[in-house]
């Protein structure tokens, strides 16, 4: 499986069960997933389950990133300290696509206290649905790429 198809997938202990569900949603349409968990359902810190998916996609290994935790945010503030990382919490299929579409965001935030299972794998279908348009887009994301240096 190349890489196109490879999504690293990771959470804190608050998402554990929506990340399993969005593992098996994904799997489902083809994707591999690399879930880098965490397994087990103990506290952890979310910073570095974001950094460690956020590795994945900006080493290349992966296509696309989806991480997840309480509330989304902790996790993409994480992941977005990456370079190469725009990663983005969304809380509805809009953002969900646009995020992809105008700003080629490479990685999706779920919040699990926020929205429920229902929603957040239209969310997920959302985000993998797009595709960037480029254009005046590609631009403005070449300047947030220029920020990173
Ligand atoms: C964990 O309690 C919680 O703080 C975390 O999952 C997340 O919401 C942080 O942004």
């Amino acid at each position: 499986m190349t890489a196109s198809k490879r999504i690293a997938l990771s959470s804190d202990h608050a998402a554990i069960e929506l990340r399993k569900a969005v593992a098996a949603h994904i799997k489902a349409q083809g994707w591999e997933v690399e879930d880098i968990g965490p397994q087990t359902p103990e506290s952890t810190h979310y910073p570095k389950h974001g950094a460690a998916a956020a590795q994945l996609v900006a080493s290349g290994k992966c296509a696309l990133g989806i991480v997840l935790c309480g509330t989304g945010q902790g996790i993409m503030m994480a992941a977005n300290k990456i370079k190469g990382i725009r990663c983005g919490v969304c809380s509805d299929t809009l953002s969900a696509k646009m995020i992809r579409a105008h700003n080629d965001a490479n990685m999706l935030s779920i919040g699990a206290r926020v929205v429920g299972e229902g929603l957040a794998l239209e969310i997920v279908d959302a985000f993998l649905g797009a595709d960037f348009e480029g254009g005046r887009h590609g631009t403005r994301v070449d300047m947030i790429k220029a920020l990173e240096d």
